[in-house]
């Protein structure tokens, strides 16, 4: 990873950090940050990504403003996090999609949808929009199934391609080697911290999500979102499934497996993203990085209006108004998988990443040659 002034600064308030200590049980980064004694941009680079924003250090910290050493340990490792989301993302020629993001979310999405709308006029009689279509095969009356396939199948490969390029290079990056994976108990301590959000949790009592009080409501509203997207592509999945494997054309009844999985992923997206958007404008914004905050609202923004119009097809799938609502939400699905390997949604991946290179850490290290017991019974027996 390159050196900026980001990096300079995070390096500076770390040495500060590594001397007081603190912080240490607050949360991975400090126990991490003491096994180094000095940080290349690596070391940064992985420190930045295990950091989970909960606000803790800053609102303890003795050094922080209006002290003249200027501590801001939250800010200062989000400005490193999105610089390592530029720093790995391929290809290159699109990593200034970073720089403006909340404006090229906004974009995509709203290209995405209007070249859904005119794919489908230009494919299908324009009537079939406006009148109500029921029974199996309605969607694709409105958007012919091999189109769909065609801007599903296409928009989440290079999404996933481009998650995996970054992935590979992020682990490089922080020292990481492909044999690593196969350290079973690691991968279950960064799979619990993962699926737990641990390092949201604060030491026990919460995090400072709004101010100085200690709060889940973060991580909660988190929670709803993450495992309503997860139950989402689990819906998407099995419907493939039924379509392919099972002969089942779609739409499904209300009471079929893919639909209630869409129907409770939808509703947990629409409480944990609208949760957060409203955390966001509540909260304090000193510990906050204010240039990344157009991305974070654009994100959320994206993934709330695509859960709320998922919803609504369902609610009003036997109506007239069900082929316009159809090629908004895929507009809108589609083009989040185009923007997301260039979004903050990479945090999910280098987060992970992280979680799991600190679990690696904290494997116990084997004694010194000398230390075992069977040594120690050899010794005794010479
Ligand atoms: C499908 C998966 C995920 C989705 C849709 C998602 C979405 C989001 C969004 C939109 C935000 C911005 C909200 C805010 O800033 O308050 C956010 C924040 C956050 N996410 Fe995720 N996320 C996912 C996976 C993960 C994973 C796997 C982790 C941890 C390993 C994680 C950790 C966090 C943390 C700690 C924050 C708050 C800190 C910050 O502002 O950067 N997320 N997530
Ligand atoms: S954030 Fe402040 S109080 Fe905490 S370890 Fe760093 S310097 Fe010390
Ligand atoms: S903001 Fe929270 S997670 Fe990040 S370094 Fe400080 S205490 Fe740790």
């Amino acid at each position: 990873m390159r050196e900026t002034e980001a990096t300079a600064e995070a390096r500076r308030a770390l040495e500060v950090c590594n001397a007081c200590r603190y912080c240490e049980g607050f949360c991975a980064v400090f126990p991490a940050m003491t096994l180094r004694r000095e940080f290349s941009s690596g070391d940064l680079s992985y420190l930045a990504n295990l950091c989970h924003n909960c606000r803790g250090c800053y609102y303890s910290c003795q050094y922080a403003p209006p002290h003249p050493w200027n501590i801001n340990v939250p800010q200062v490792l989000a400005q490193v996090r999105a610089e390592t989301y530029e720093e790995y993302a391929w290809p290159a020629s699109l990593v200034g999609l970073y720089r403006r993001n909340g404006t090229v979310v906004s974009l995509a999405a709203a290209a995405g949808i209007a070249l859904t709308l005119l794919f489908t006029m230009a494919l299908v009689d324009p009537s079939i929009l406006y009148t109500a279509q029921t029974g199996p095969g309605a969607f694709y009356r409105v958007i012919p199934w091999w189109l769909m396939v065609t801007l599903a199948g296409g928009t989440f490969t290079f999404a996933v391609v481009v998650l995996i390029i970054g992935f590979v290079r992020f682990w490089r990056d922080t020292g990481g080697r492909a044999e690593e994976f196969a350290q079973g108990r690691p991968l279950m301590t960064a799979l619990h911290d993962i699926f737990t959000l641990k390092n949201l949790g604060g030491g026990g009592g919460g995090c400072n999500d709004v101010d100085e009080g200690f709060s889940q409501v973060r991580r909660r509203f988190h929670h709803f979102m993450f495992y309503g997207f997860l139950l989402c592509f689990a819906s998407t999945s099995t419907a493939t499934v039924y379509d392919h494997f099972l002969g089942l054309v779609a739409p499904y009844p209300f009471w079929s497996l893919p639909v209630q999985l869409g129907t409770w992923g939808g509703v947990g997206m629409v409480i944990g993203t609208a949760g957060l958007i409203w955390t966001k404008i509540v909260s304090d914004p000193a510990p906050a990085a204010r240039n990344l905050r157009g991305s974070e609202y654009a994100m959320l923004s994206l993934l709330l209006l695509i859960a709320a119009t998922g919803l609504l097809l369902l609610a009003l799938r036997h109506t007239g108004a069900m082929g316009v609502i159809l090629a908004v939400h895929l507009g809108l699905v589609f083009s989040f998988f185009l923007v997301m390997p260039y979004s903050k949604m990479v945090h999910g991946v280098y987060r992970s990443a992280a979680l799991f290179r600190h679990a690696l850490e904290r494997r116990p290290s084997p004694p010194p040659p000398g230390n075992k017991p069977s040594d120690r019974a050899l010794g005794s027996a010479a």
